[in-house]
């Protein structure tokens, strides 16, 4: 391998590594597909409750800030915040997911209510 070729994996790497670090931005319409998982507990007329593994109150999401459900999602994942049924959601979510909802859920409104 000469010496070129090595300045290009390089670069190469150097410029995989940047686009990694950019920040991930939420697409809303992705967000409103993706929101069909949260809206049998979430956004449900009349209560908002889920009854498993104890009854809870699922709060309404529309309306929040982006910033607001993707903090709440973050501390579900890292625990800071503790709710088996919602630790077992933010779980599986990708960050992209995550930047989805977050600003489906800022965008959307209570009309939309089922
Ligand atoms: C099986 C029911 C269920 C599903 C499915 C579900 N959630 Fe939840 N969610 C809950 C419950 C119950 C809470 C309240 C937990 C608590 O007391 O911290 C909650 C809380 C939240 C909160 C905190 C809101 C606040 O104002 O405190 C956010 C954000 C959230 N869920 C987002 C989502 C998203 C996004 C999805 C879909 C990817 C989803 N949830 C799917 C039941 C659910």
């Amino acid at each position: 391998m000469n010496q070129r070729s090595i300045s290009v994996i390089a670069l190469t790497l150097f410029f995989c590594a940047a686009a990694q670090a950019q920040t991930v931005v939420g697409n809303a319409s992705a967000g409103q597909y993706e929101s069909a998982m949260c809206e049998g507990c979430h956004n449900v007329r009349g209560g908002f409750k889920t009854e498993f593994p104890e009854v809870y109150r699922a709060p309404m999401l529309n309306g929040q800030s982006a910033a607001y459900i993707a903090q709440c999602l973050a501390d579900y994942r890292s625990g800071v915040r503790r709710n088996p049924t919602m630790k077992a959601v933010a779980d599986i979510l990708t960050p992209q997911q995550i930047a989805n909802l977050s600003a489906y859920y800022a965008v959307a409104k209570n009309q939309k209510m089922k």
